[in-house]
């Protein structure tokens, strides 16, 4: 089969040449945004007169019928026409003949494929923020339904402070709302639109970038054509943003799988979302989270992918950038994927509340509260400190808590402190007395829900 470019060549490309050179494998993925952006452009060139209208009208009817084509799974690729940007077009010429062939004219693969994968990130933008939204949804109200569920908050692992699961899930909130942003503000930096820079010149024909843009729903078009065809920073910051979130899932996967385990016993995932063991009958595996944990792992891997691709790579466009596309794809699939687990997940938590409250009874974490305490009844904080880390080894020595020295052993201590001391290291005080703005009291919690649900993007 003689290739669309063949003219110069005297003979076939060798096979294994072929399947080497080949993206259809992974690009028919963009075969909807390949006729979406061929369809821009051919209508722009009956516009500026380029081509007739006739001609237009029937290269896009062709576009239409072989997109329906496509859609009902009729198409067979092949990679004899190595892209789908070549596949598509060997296609029309098959269905409307010679006219089909002036398809291409002002337009290359080059800045073909830079819009067309642009187009695939922008409607994958869109996708990623409707799931982080519904992601934001599910956690402010259980967040909600959480407010009085006192647990433990950990600096290094250790007990350290009293929390509420609200605080700690609002924690999370915040983390999806910033991903939330990345995606905005992807959407203003990459609103360019590459077509009609041709192979990396432009071209001499009259054709209307400005028409192609809005048409194409971007701001503007790109404004230099070596820069239209290089530019693969959309893919990076996109993936970029896919490895943060999935970090950020990564990080509450890793204290849910802590958290289901004996030893905590915080929570149980619902049966959906866990597996067992073909050995070990008893076993209930949090599977869900730990996926999402390794699979944060694949995610910077397509963004190394592109990264190292894209180093010191010389303008314009080569043929390493056809590396682009795996990798975004695979990205943006599992940073999906995981947001679609994540969600009933999430919903269908079982969070065993008594065994939060009973976990923060042990580890002394209301330590500094009576640090400060003593501050407020006039110690400094540093010798207050000092001696509450005193008290908190006898009680090591004694195995008791703060909470069941006698008065007279706490005045022994220190003469300052009074029978008040007890309602102020109380655990649930402890968490109430946080009222520093973004603290975990109930009104600071209850206000940062307020904030979210009112917030919009
Ligand atoms: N399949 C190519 C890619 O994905 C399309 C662009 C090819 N351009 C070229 N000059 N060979 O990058």
């Amino acid at each position: 089969m003689k290739k669309l470019w063949g003219g110069r060549f005297q003979s076939e490309t060798s096979n294994i040449m072929e399947d080497f050179n080949s993206s259809i494998g992974f690009d028919w993925k963009l075969y909807h945004y390949d006729i979406e952006g061929s369809k821009a452009h051919v209508k722009m060139l009956a516009e500026t007169g380029i081509i007739s209208r006739e001609e237009a009208g029937l290269i896009i009817g062709g576009l239409e019928a072989i997109e329906a084509d496509i859609d009902q799974g009729l198409v067979e690729f092949t990679s004899k026409h190595e892209d789908i940007h070549m596949n598509i077009e060997a296609l029309l010429i098959e269905k409307i003949g010679q006219v089909g062939k002036k398809i291409h004219t002002a337009r290359s693969r080059n800045d073909q494929v830079a819009l067309d994968l642009k187009l695939y990130a922008r409607q994958s933008v869109d996708k990623l923020s409707g799931l982080l939204k519904e992601w934001i949804d599910i956690l402010v109200n259980m967040a909600e339904e959480n407010i009085d569920t006192i647990m433990p908050g950990y600096t290094h692992l250790q007990r350290a402070q009293p929390i509420s699961l609200a605080h700690f899930l609002m924690a999370h909130v915040e983390m999806a709302r910033r991903d939330l942003l990345r995606l905005e503000s992807w959407k203003s930096i990459h609103n360019t639109m590459p077509l009609g820079s041709g192979a990396l010149a432009g071209t001499s024909f009259p054709i209307d970038r400005h028409m192609t843009a809005k048409d194409l729903g971007f701001e503007m078009p790109s404004m230099n054509s070596l820069d239209g065809v290089s530019d693969r920073d959309f893919v990076i910051d996109l993936l970029g943003a896919c490895s943060v979130g999935m970090m950020h899932l990564s990080r509450l996967c890793e204290e849910l799988i802590i958290w289901s385990s004996q030893e905590f016993a915080f929570v149980e995932m619902d049966d959906a979302y866990s597996t067992g063991s073909s050995m070990m009958p008893q076993k209930k595996n949090p599977d869900a989270c730990e996926l999402i944990r390794g699979k944060t792992g694949r995610v910077y891997g397509d963004l190394l992918t592109v990264l190292s691709m894209m180093k010191a790579l010389p303008l314009a466009y080569n043929k390493d950038m056809q590396e682009d596309k795996e990798a975004l794809f695979d990205g943006v699939e599992t940073w999906t994927k995981a947001l679609m687990v994540a969600k009933p997940m999430m919903k269908t938590l079982k969070v065993k509340k008594d065994n939060m409250l009973r976990a923060t009874r042990q580890g002394f974490l209301n330590a500094t509260d009576l640090a400060d305490y003593l501050v407020k009844k006039g110690l400094t904080f540093r010798d207050s400190h000092r001696l509450v880390g005193e008290i908190v080894f006898d009680c090591i020595e004694k195995g008791i808590g703060l909470e069941d020295i006698s008065l007279d052993d706490y005045k022994a201590y220190c003469d300052l402190i009074g029978e008040d001391i007890f309602d102020n290291i109380a655990i649930e005080a402890c968490v109430e007395s946080r009222q520093s703005l973004g603290g975990p009291s109930r009104d600071q919690v209850v206000n940062h829900i307020e904030f979210v649900r009112g917030w919009n993007v």
